[in-house]
């Protein structure tokens, strides 16, 4: 049999997936709390279901355009625009099926063998997966409990030279909740220019938000011809299973990930991007009841995971993930996580799934009740004790 490519050997996963299958195999033997998956718990909300079903039974059930249906790329630049405080438009718009194939067409058309990439470490595992698989170099910044899970600023400076083709930032971040400053911001986008790297900004998680307000490197007007911007319905309006995403860049990169698309998946669904435009046109009342529900439930994981002998939490600003470091138990985090699993039914990551400075943290995702959160809050202290 001929050999596979040799770049399949570079190729990464998430393993959160890996989890979920293994953690649902172990339902058969015991009651199972998934703390695992970065889903909303939460039903998409009413009016975008009517919506899909409405564009489906009128025909919206045929390809469309690769780089989206003209109306959302139009509704999205201006929604996101007025979320950024910045003027976007249309032409700058790529529709996606979820924001990760932004991820991954923004690597495939910038970077090539020997190309460095800056990327959040702890991170979420795709960056780094994408980078090896297109030949580029993974340069990872490590965040640092101390700092908040901020990325030191001082020490992308360094980072960055003339190799550097693309920074990743990804802020609120998966997996510790760390959300960048508008000074942080300022200081990426000028190290990037002062090489002429891109940055791709994840901004999947820019509306779930918990303090202050959301800052976007795209306020900065001068790296707007180096940046993609990654963002989407999945998270803001629990719409996982949808796939429905976009980026905002250049115009003529805009054009080439288009293309991309054209070559790997032709289009977005239809009737899920007719949806999206009720998404961003409808009533606000259920995203807005999510954040406040995923706050309460930081509260009480937060307080919870540091009453527990050997974990240390930090109270995380964005996103729905906490970070404890958990090496005062004197338990290497794989076998941490492992165990919470197959002795307490509790569900989570080792933090080494999202890179090695994970190591000595676990992930666990508060998307879930707070009845199932203090059930496994009562189950990861019944295990360590
Ligand atoms: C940081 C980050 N970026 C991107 C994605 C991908 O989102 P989507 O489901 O829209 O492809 C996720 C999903 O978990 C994520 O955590």
């Amino acid at each position: 049999m001929k050999r596979l490519a040799e770049r399949m050997s570079r190729l990464g996963t998430e393993t959160a997936f890996d989890v979920l299958v293994k953690a649902k195999a172990l339902e058969s033997k015991m009651e199972v709390v998934h703390l695992e998956i970065g889903e909303p718990d939460f039903d998409t909300p009413k009016h975008i279901c009517e919506a899909a079903k409405q564009a489906i039974d009128q025909g919206w059930t045929h390809y469309g355009p690769s780089a989206g249906l003209p109306e959302l790329r139009s509704a999205i630049a201006e929604y996101a625009g007025n979320l950024r405080g910045v003027k976007f438009n249309p032409d700058q718009v790529t529709v996606t099926p979820g924001g990760k194939p932004i991820m991954a067409f923004a690597i495939m058309a910038l970077v090539e063998k020997g190309d460095e990439v800056i990327y959040p470490n702890p991170g979420f595992p795709i960056y780094e997966s994408m980078i090896a698989f297109m030949g580029g170099k993974p340069v990872p910044i490590r965040l640092r409990e101390e700092k908040e899970f901020r990325l030191d600023t001082e020490e992308l400076a360094s980072l960055v030279n003339k190799r550097t083709k693309l920074i990743i930032v990804n802020s609120p971040q998966n997996p510790t909740g760390g959300v960048l400053t508008k000074e942080d911001l300022r200081l990426i986008a000028g190290a990037a220019l002062k090489h002429d790297a891109w940055v791709l900004a994840d901004e999947i998680y820019s509306e779930t938000l918990y303090e202050g307000k959301f800052e976007s490197i795209s306020q900065f007007p001068e790296i707007h011809p180096n940046l993609v911007i990654l963002d989407g319905f999945t998270k803001t309006y629990a719409m996982t299973g949808w796939r429905v995403g976009y980026g905002i860049m250049p115009p003529r990169m805009a054009k080439l990930l288009a293309q991309i698309q054209t070559n790997v998946n032709s289009c977005t669904a239809t009737f899920t991007q007719r949806a999206c435009l009720d998404a961003l046109s409808g009533p606000r009342d259920e995203t807005n009841h999510m954040v406040a529900e995923f706050k309460r439930r930081r509260d009480i994981i937060v307080d919870g995971l540091n009453s527990i002998p050997g974990f240390r939490c930090k109270k995380p600003a964005g996103a729905f993930y906490v970070f404890p470091n958990i090496e005062e138990t004197g338990i290497d985090c794989e076998v941490l996580a492992d165990r919470l699993l197959e002795q307490g039914g509790v569900a989570c990551l080792s933090g080494t799934c999202f890179g090695e400075f994970g190591k000595g943290f676990i992930r666990f995702s508060y998307a879930n009740s707070v009845e199932n959160i203090k059930k496994a809050l009562e189950k990861i202290e019944k295990v360590l004790a």
